[in-house]
């Protein structure tokens, strides 16, 4: 198989432990209030749709697409946006769904896209953080784990679009980059 030789670096369990506390905080943080979730496709779908399914707020969720990495590992610098939100975010409590926080670049362009929207409030949540590779200072309200600088798989992250049905977070060891 594919990923058999693959590290793993988070479990299926551990990755569901740590969504329920980030659930957790969002339900304390946005008590008696409804918001909206934000997933940036396709790498953070399935991490909404287990924190979404945690969640015991009244939720509703969109998806916005951005040029991908495609098969390079580095990020070029340049985001454009491929795809929109379909609903309106005006005077919403918003919380925009990140797989994995790198550079910071994708991240920054979203945010000021999404704010010219005049939120009631938007905030970040990312699974992974990979916080040493950051170029562009960005305030993370939920994060998941911080991790080193490697390149990780699963939980639907992808190199070359493969290994985003892996149930779990393995590293692909740069030989395979
Ligand atoms: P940034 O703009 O450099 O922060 O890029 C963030 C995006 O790069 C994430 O949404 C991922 O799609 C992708 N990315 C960064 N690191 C990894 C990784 O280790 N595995 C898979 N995708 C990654
Ligand atoms: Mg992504």
């Amino acid at each position: 198989m594919l990923m058999d030789n693959l590290r793993v670096l988070y479990t299926a369990g551990q990755i569901q432990e740590r969504v329920a506390g980030i659930a957790a905080q969002i339900d304390r943080d946005f008590a008696g209030q409804s918001l909206i979730f934000v997933g940036v496709l396709k790498g953070a779908a399935i991490f909404l749709g287990d924190l979404a399914r945690r969640v015991q707020l009244d939720a509703t969720f969109d998806f916005i697409a951005v040029t991908s990495y495609a098969k390079q590992k580095q990020s070029s610098g340049e985001v454009r946006m491929t795809k929109d939100v379909e609903q309106p975010l005006l005077g919403a409590n918003v919380i925009l769904v990140e797989d994995i926080l790198d550079t910071g670049i994708t991240i920054t362009y979203l945010r000021k896209v999404l704010l010219a929207r005049q939120p009631r409030c938007l905030k970040i949540a990312a699974l992974l953080d990979k916080a040493c590779r950051r170029q562009v200072p960005i305030q993370v309200d939920y994060a998941g784990f911080t991790i080193a600088d490697e390149f990780v798989v699963g939980y639907g992250m992808d190199y070359a679009e493969q290994y985003r049905n892996l149930p779990d977070i393995r590293v692909l060891p740069p030989e395979l980059i």
